[in-house]
């Protein structure tokens, strides 16, 4: 099997588990939407990063399951909240949950599928529960902080890199580094190896979200599944944001500071921001900034023993950097 072929085999067992997770039909205002999120596709980046990390110390894939679906649970209600958060029309290439239904939907959709994430992660088979429950459990608490700081920021006309930085350990970082270390615990593995692990997860995490930000301006929409310039339009504080208003000056400088004035541009305005990211080097910047953090990434992965797991998460850490949706 090559490594491709591998991670389609791991994304299906993660579609499996969560096809079949949820017995429930009844109340069908929430069953209903529940059952769309959970089979709605998605990279599955975070089980199959768990996945492979349980293997990378010495674990059985198979014990690794259940976390697996808990942490994409746990993400998937984190989207469904964050959609309402950024009036986001689309993801996963359809119409997201409170637009398909309601805000009082997604909101009680988002509060049970944090509920169901619960329900996974218990069922791993661990003399290591009390610790894997509480790195889950801390991990949900920093999401919540970095969407705080996300949507601060937005209101706020000085906010420096180092700011983003944070704001993005918290709201993405965490949950690829809970994956990566959660696959550590489940292996019963030293704290060496966790913490190789967790940093991995790290350095993975956030060029994961600048990449995000990224595709949010160079991707196809159809391919990407959301809506392109969504943060432009929301006024987010995005690396490319961040990053041309560093390096511009005269009218595009102006045109940026009215982007946070105004509370975001509309639609029709994205192509010339477009432009001027490209102008004034945010994009190369954020293409750099990406790729240090690849390379820091496979880094934290030499210090664990060589095992074709291992080679496998260099591989796919590769292709993250070059996805395109
Ligand atoms: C989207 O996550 C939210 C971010 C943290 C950037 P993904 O890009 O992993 O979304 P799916 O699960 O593949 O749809
Ligand atoms: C994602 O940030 C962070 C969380 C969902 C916690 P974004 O708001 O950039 O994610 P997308 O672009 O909507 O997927
Ligand atoms: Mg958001
Ligand atoms: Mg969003
Ligand atoms: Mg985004």
């Amino acid at each position: 099997m090559t490594f491709e072929q591998r991670y389609y085999h791991y994304r299906s067992l993660i579609n499996d588990y969560l096809g079949d997770f949820v017995r429930e039909t009844k109340p069908r205002s929430l069953y209903q939407p529940i059952r769309y999120v959970l089979r709605g596709g998605g990279k599955r980046i975070r089980p199959v990063l768990l996945l492979l990390s349980c293997e990378a110390a010495g674990g059985k894939r198979n014990n690794a399951l259940h976390a697996g679906a808990g942490i994409e649970i746990l993400h998937n209600f984190t989207l469904v909240h964050d959609d309402i958060m950024d009036n986001a029309d689309a993801r996963r290439g359809r119409p997201t949950v409170h637009k398909k239904w309601d805000t009082n939907v997604a909101i009680l959709v988002g509060d049970e599928l944090l509920a169901l994430a619960f329900r996974a992660l218990l069922r791993t088979p661990s003399r290591r529960m009390h610790e894997i429950t509480k790195v889950f459990t801390e991990g949900v608490v920093e999401v919540c902080e970095g969407q705080a700081y996300d949507k601060e920021f937005e209101r706020q006309d000085t906010v420096s890199v180092n700011d983003y930085l944070l704001m993005i350990r918290k709201k993405t970082g965490t949950l690829v580094a809970v994956a990566t270390e959660l696959g550590a615990l489940v292996a019963d593995a030293d704290a060496k190896t966790a913490r190789a692990l967790r940093s991995y997860g790290e350095h993975v995490g956030r060029a994961f979200q600048v990449q995000d930000d990224l595709l949010d301006i160079v991707a196809d929409e159809k391919t990407f599944g959301k809506t392109i310039g969504g943060d432009l339009q929301e006024g987010k504080k995005t690396f490319l944001y961040l990053e041309a208003l560093r390096r511009a000056r005269g009218k595009n400088r102006q045109q940026l500071l009215a982007v946070a004035r105004n509370g975001g541009v509309s639609r029709r305005r994205v192509e010339e921001f477009r432009r001027i990211y490209h102008e004034t080097g945010a994009i190369d910047a954020a293409r750099r900034q990406i790729a240090r953090d690849i390379e820091q990434a496979k880094h934290e992965l030499h210090r664990l023993s060589a095992s074709d797991a291992r080679a496998m998460l260099a591989w796919f850490t590769d292709m993250l950097m070059h996805r395109t949706y």
